[in-house]
């Protein structure tokens, strides 16, 4: 079975999505680990204590120590991908480097639009009629990797950023599911910074 490792550092909805499709046979994989930044991160408990890893960067010298020692214990998890699920610690480029092609992150807005945090708030103070969610493949710049698959929610009248956020969030967990789906198939990857799909790019040169 495909082996998926997740970083995760919070409440683990995400990850709860794809343990209940693995336990109702909608998704064939195995999650192998869960990786935190946060040590009280909800997520960890998701899984059996020998697949949890977690450590709090204060603990490290560094940003390259801390990211170190996380892709060591990704690596001898032996992913074949690795999914950050409301991951909310920026990966180096050295790291991303090392798992190039195997890094996937869901993001709550429509990429390109709202990149890093408070996306919710963003798309509400820039007006948008529409707003949603993307998962790409990681890069070293700041979600702005190859998209796979979007998802997209109107934004209405009286939305906060939390009524927005969960609205947002009921269609992350069937675009995650989808997209986790079609990679542990073995149908998606990432070449040249290309999203391709069973071989081929759905994307012709501009
Ligand atoms: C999700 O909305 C995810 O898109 C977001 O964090 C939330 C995690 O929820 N990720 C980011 O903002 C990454 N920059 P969860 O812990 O319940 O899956």
């Amino acid at each position: 079975l495909p082996r998926l490792a997740v970083l995760a550092s919070g409440r683990g909805s995400n990850l709860q999505c794809l343990l209940d499709a693995i336990a109702a046979g909608q998704l064939d994989a195995r999650i192998v680990g869960v990786f935190s930044d946060k040590p009280a991160a909800a997520a960890l408990d998701k899984v059996a204590p020998e697949q949890r890893w977690a450590r709090s960067p204060k603990d490290f010298a560094d940003r390259e120590a801390f990211d170190d020692a996380l892709a060591d214990a990704l690596a001898a998890s032996q992913p074949d991908w690795i999914l950050c699920a409301g991951y909310m610690r920026i990966l180096g480029a050295h790291f991303v480097q090392r798992f190039n092609g195997r890094l996937i992150n869901i993001h709550p807005s429509l990429l390109p639009l709202h990149k890093g945090l408070h996306t919710h708030a963003q798309a509400i103070a820039g007006g948008h009629a529409e707003h949603g969610a993307s998962v790409h493949f990681v890069v070293p710049e700041l979600d702005a990797g190859a998209v796979i698959a979007q998802a997209r929610v109107p934004v209405l009248p009286d939305d906060s950023a939390e009524t927005l956020a969960k609205r947002v969030l009921a269609v992350e967990h069937p675009l995650l599911l989808a997209s986790v789906q079609l990679l542990a198939a073995g149908r998606l990857a990432e070449r040249g910074g290309v999203v391709q799909f069973d071989g081929q790019s759905l994307f012709s040169p501009l």
